[in-house]
């Protein structure tokens, strides 16, 4: 299971991540100003800042204290 979007704004983090450089948000409270992810649950906010600082979009569960690490792609993504 991968962790790919802002489930509470429903956007995804491949989309979140051109929007966010075509706007120049670099940091968390830009991104969510913008869009208003982060600001609801908040369960998304260390994966959205580690999306921030690498373009990844896809992430393996963290537990909570842990960094977010980009996920392995799975057999469906290799389509
Ligand atoms: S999942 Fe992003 S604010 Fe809840």
């Amino acid at each position: 299971m991968a962790v790919t979007r802002c489930v509470c704004f429903r956007r995804s983090f491949a989309e979140l991540v051109p929007q966010a450089r075509s706007a120049g948000w670099t940091t968390l409270p830009q991104l969510a100003a913008g869009t208003g992810c982060g600001t609801g649950c908040g369960a998304c906010r260390p994966y959205l800042e580690r999306m921030l600082a690498t373009g990844a979009t896809s992430f393996a569960v963290a537990r909570p204290g842990q960094e977010p690490q980009p996920a392995r792609a799975e057999a469906w993504d290799m389509a």
